[in-house]
């Protein structure tokens, strides 16, 4: 690290989790992070206006911590970078309207950025310059998309994406039916290990060679989903108790799966060396192990962030400011709105 870097901090705000982060080019020096899961628990899911308001109250107090944590003062600061979409709007504007205060009064430059990308740039804080091109698996509560990345600061492109469920959607999903807390992927994979994977036969969405024709690298979990309630439900009908750790299991390898074996076959088709994974879901034990497995027999690398850095967090979105002040982008200014449905191919506000 050297001083000459710039120091930037990010903010996060897109879901429940109020993160800041502030980094020094690609060093890591802080990652403050207030979650709302708590309060959504017992929905079952983030409600958008609890998450909104929680945002709010923690918004100040994680500024301060974070620039505590990295030893430095707000007007320390080269750079502010927030994310401006995708996700909850409520809550993206929380993030931009307090990114856009601090820039103002500091008057420094802002960048506003893409969540999607933001979770590929954090590679850089653990792993180093990221590979380029390389092949990004970005799966969580809200996307499931494979991308294919030339420069994380301008040139993300589709390559895949779920064509209804989000991955950890559906580990939320079945857990729920399973009786587990939510969020539910931990719990399904701490659940996993007491079962058996080959247990029960659980459909792979959008594998059939019809389905492989148009869907190639696109993913489906709602099959899965009701899959998995039709099985407990006949269980129970029948008066059997229901094996959770094999159910778990079972459910578990036909995620992974399916994920894996498209991603690696994404990687292969566009010829790339480097699968980067990403997102709460790719703290997922399974999908780490098989991901390297697979990916071994065709010559991929995997890099997978610490889960810290997967789930939702403000040093992604400083990751990747940095890199935009690295790469001589120009800041967005002030008048850029909160996108919840900001596409993937626009990494910059
Ligand atoms: O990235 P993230 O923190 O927030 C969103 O942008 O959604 O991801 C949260 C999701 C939840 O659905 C959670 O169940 C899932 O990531 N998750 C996991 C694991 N840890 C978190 N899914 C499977 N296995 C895990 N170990
Ligand atoms: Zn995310």
């Amino acid at each position: 690290m050297t001083r000459d870097e710039p120091l930037v901090l990010g903010i996060e705000t897109s879901c429940d989790e109020t993160g800041v982060g502030i980094v020094r080019g690609r060093t890591l020096l802080a990652d403050a992070v207030a979650s709302s899961v708590e309060e959504h628990a017992r929905f079952g899911g983030v409600v958008p206006e609890v998450a909104s308001r929680a945002h709010l109250e923690a918004m100040v107090p994680t500024i301060e911590r974070a620039c505590d944590v990295a030893g430095v003062t707000p007007s320390d600061v080269d750079a502010v970078a927030v994310t401006s979409g995708p996700g909850l709007v409520g809550a993206l504007l929380v993030g931009v309207a307090a990114a856009k205060a601090l820039a103002l009064g500091l008057d420094k430059p802002l960048y506003g950025v893409n969540h999607l990308a933001s979770h590929v740039a954090v590679d850089q804080l653990e792993h180093g310059p990221l590979p380029e091109p390389c092949l990004a698996l970005l799966v969580s509560g809200g996307h499931s998309s494979l991308l294919l990345v030339d420069d994380v600061t301008t040139g993300v492109s589709p390559v895949g994406r779920s064509i209804d469920d989000a991955a950890g959607e559906a580990f939320d999903k079945v857990a729920r039916l399973l009786g587990l807390p939510f969020p539910g992927g931990p719990h399904i994979d701490r659940a996993a290990r007491s079962g058996s994977s080959v247990a029960i036969d659980f459909p792979r969405g959008l594998t059939s060679s019809r389905d492989l024709e148009r869907h190639r690298f696109d993913f489906s979990f709602s099959g899965l989903k009701t899959a998995v309630a039709r099985w407990v439900e006949a269980r129970e009908a029948a008066g059997e108790p229901v094996p959770l750790g094999d159910v778990a299991a079972s459910f578990q390898e036909a995620v992974c799966d399916v994920l894996t074996r498209k991603a690696v076959d994404a990687a292969v088709d566009r010829g790339v060396e480097d699968l980067l994974i990403g997102g709460g879901v790719a703290a997922n034990s399974r999908l780490r192990s098989l991901a390297e497995e697979r990916a071994a027999r065709h010559g991929v690398r995997v890099r997978v962030p610490r889960p810290g850095l997967c789930t939702d967090n403000g040093a992604m979105v400083a990751a990747l400011g940095a890199e935009m002040v690295a790469r001589g982008r120009a800041p967005s200014g002030l008048d850029f709105p909160a996108d919840s449905s900001l596409p993937v191919t626009t990494v910059q506000a």
